[in-house]
């Protein structure tokens, strides 16, 4: 068959913003020339891309294209009817996060392929290439030949062309998103959920994930053969995987592409890829800490459900507001203060009120002795899972909870994978007939949406558990300010060292390349239930504060507990929740990971982190630091002898030091240990 010839190729050469772009036909570069994508149609007209990174292949020839139930496939036949450039160099500020400004650069190829044969469907591919980074979206105008798109299959090949090690968790299984990461050559992963983080034999670090998730289903990377993956999209009860009317945009498939584990922390390129934020001022959302009546019912020891050993009491509420006033801690989490608990609720949600408090817990007097104390409480919302119960109370929910000075919510979706009730119908009051959907299938990425939007119009925040993983829509959304989605710190209360020492250093290059996590740090005391001990020293409690951000940052530990380590909780108190800038300054994935960060409300720096299970000495670079100012450190680091393995987790040392810009510190960083630095100026 003869090579299809490239239509109105250089005639459409616009250049949309910023300086000319000197690309050729069909082929684009990142701003500093080391990145160059190719997006051409075979001699099948089969569309394809391939990407290279100083000359050398990164992706090879990776085809494009979707399935449908209802339509011919589009894979073959297409021939690039158009393309146009853009470039963009410029920057946005963040209401909060790891950094207030971050830096747009990118150089933009759009080319539009159409079929050729009689069907002459179009579809537009947009790449966006950065200097650290790739992202590419599909757009599908209106038109005749393809009115409704129901898409059985995305077909978007990611063909990396070098061997190398991936860092993974499984798609398609029970757990969501919930599992320890595997880590195995490229070519022995199966399905995996994005981020997935690779380290190519060169040395080159990429992940891949997508952006800008809305209205589509959640994408999972399946393993075709060798090192080429397919994208695979998440299942829905309709059959086709996606069904969207008239014009839309898929979501960016996203690569970061660095020479370092660092490259891949401090990149944006996900949150570059999403649109602006759509929320106007939310500046009712306040990046604070705060404290909950929680970790109890994850060890056991009280009950979400009532009874003698209920954790939701008014009398209990009072002391963890009381406590978390005296340690300026602006929220309270009270879980299992509403009508449901009872019985089964994992997978199941049908009893839940979210307005109804159970009778041992009043709620118009929590919040008011909350009110009187300058505390907020955080309310909570666990559907099982039942996201057609939570969406016919969503708005009343919401309302009643604004009312009450309520302004961060966090939801959760305890079901298996796929074991999301809707609706067949839109809302009905019945529901025409229970479905079951996936957790990151289209319903549920809609839902999840609904939620943020009409808590929004509440000034209501949200953080997800058991979430759709975050695509970067915080830039859109900022009220959606943090998310589980993975495993968190509750599973050290299930199992003895349940997280290994390696999964706080793992989480920093995979699960956090998407966002923020509420990972609730601060368990002090480094036991669970029935008293199985933590794979984490004392140290590295604190070193999570720096390592795992979120706006949103939990002391997860009882009251008492966090009382009976002043030393410890006057550094918890003192990290903030919101960063003028964040620097991984010391790490490698999955082994350890050292962070500065800024302070966005005064001049100080932090300085911290986690560490694997290989006892290890790092040496502290102060470059970050101001030129000419002198800062006092105060240091929460493991004692002598600490590891996680035998009560010698509880040895943690306190340090003093005087450091500035130039200045080298050695730190020893114990197995599963951590270690965190206040840096305050000192003044003349
Ligand atoms: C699982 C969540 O991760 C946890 O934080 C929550 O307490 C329970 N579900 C109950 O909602
Ligand atoms: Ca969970």
């Amino acid at each position: 068959m003869p090579k299809l010839t490239l239509l109105f190729a250089a005639a459409s050469l616009v250049v949309l913003a910023g300086t000319a772009s000197s690309a050729a036909a069909g082929t684009i570069a990142s701003p500093d020339g080391r990145i160059t994508v190719t997006i051409e149609a075979d001699s099948d007209g089969v569309p394809f891309y391939e990407v290279s990174r100083d000359g050398k292949p990164l992706l090879a020839k990776s085809s494009l294209g979707f399935t449908f139930t209802d339509a011919n496939p589009m894979r073959r036949n297409f021939a690039i009817e158009s393309e146009i450039t853009a470039s963009v160099d410029t920057k946005w500020e963040q209401p909060w996060g790891e950094r207030q400004w971050v830096a747009d650069k990118h150089n933009e190829l759009a080319v539009t392929f159409r079929e050729t044969g009689d069907a002459l469907r179009r579809v537009t591919l947009r790449m966006r290439v950065f200097d650290d980074g790739v992202g590419f979206r599909y757009e599908f105008p209106q038109q005749e030949g393809l009115p409704v798109a129901r898409i059985a299959e995305e077909l978007t090949e990611f063909n990396i062309a070098s061997e190398g090690t991936a860092w993974w968790i499984p798609g398609g299984d029970w757990n969501r998103y919930e599992y320890l990461y595997s880590q195995t050559p490229i070519r022995e992963v199966s399905i995996a959920h994005t981020p997935i983080t690779l380290r190519l034999e060169d040395g080159t670090h990429m992940s891949f994930h997508e952006a800008a998730l809305v209205d589509y289903s959640g994408m999972w990377m399946r393993r075709m053969d060798g090192t080429r993956f397919r994208a695979m999209l998440s299942p829905s009860s309709r059959g086709a995987k996606v069904v969207r009317e008239g014009a839309f945009n898929t979501p960016w498939r996203a690569m970061r592409i660095a020479d370092s584990a660092a490259g891949l922390v401090e990149n944006d390129l996900e949150l570059n890829l999403n649109e602006p934020n759509k929320l106007g001022d939310v500046s009712y959302f306040e990046p604070a800490k705060y404290i909950g009546i929680w970790w109890g019912m994850i060890r056991g020891d009280w009950n979400w459900a009532q009874g003698p050993n209920h954790g939701a009491t008014t009398k209990r509420a009072k002391e963890y507001i009381d406590f978390a006033a005296a340690n300026g801690f602006r929220g309270v989490l009270i879980e299992g203060w509403n009508v449901g608990w009872d019985g089964i609720w994992f997978g199941n949600g049908r009893d839940y009120s979210f307005t109804q408090a159970y009778p041992d817990f009043d709620l118009k007097e929590v919040t008011r002795y909350a009110a009187e104390k300058g505390v907020h409480l955080i309310g909570h919302h666990e559907t099982g899972g039942n996201i057609q119960v939570y969406e016919r109370q969503l708005e009343d929910a919401m309302a009643m909870n604004a009312r009450l000075g309520i302004d961060v919510v966090k939801t959760g979706y305890v079901a298996d994978a796929g074991g999301i009730i809707s609706c067949n119908a839109d809302i009905t009051d019945p529901c025409g007939k229970e479905v079951f959907e996936w957790h990151d299938g289209q319903r549920m990425v809609q839902h999840h949406l609904k939620v943020v939007e009409t808590a929004a119009a509440h000034k209501i925040a949200i953080n997800p558990h058991e979430p759709v993983k975050d695509t970067g829509l915080r830039r859109t959304y900022p009220n959606w300010v943090a998310r589980e989605g993975a495993r968190g710190q509750e599973y050290n209360a299930w199992g003895r060292f349940n997280n290994g020492p390696d999964h706080d250093p793992t989480l920093v290059y995979t699960r956090m390349l998407s966002g923020p996590m509420d990972y609730t740090p601060g368990v002090l005391g480094l036991v669970g239930s029935d008293g199985v001990p933590f794979a984490s020293t004392k140290a590295k409690q604190l070193g999570l504060y720096l390592a795992i951000y979120s706006p949103i940052q939990m002391a997860s530990d009882f009251i008492e507990s966090l009382a009976a380590h002043p030393r410890e909780l006057e550094f918890i108190k003192a990290v903030p929740a919101d960063w003028a800038e964040s620097h991984l300054i010391a790490g490698e994935v999955g082994d350890f990971a050292i962070f500065a960060r800024k302070d966005r409300n005064s001049a100080d720096w932090y300085v911290g982190g986690v560490n694997d299970a290989t006892e290890r000495t790092v040496t502290l670079d102060f470059d970050f630091l101001e030129p000419g100012t002198s800062y006092r450190a105060t240091i929460w680091k493991d004692g002598p002898g600490a590891t996680y393995e035998t009560e010698a987790r509880h040895n943690i040392a306190y340090d003093t030091a005087t450091v500035k810009r130039g200045d080298k510190l050695p730190m020893w960083l114990a197995p599963g240990g951590g270690l965190a630095i206040r840096l305050v100026p000192v003044t003349q």
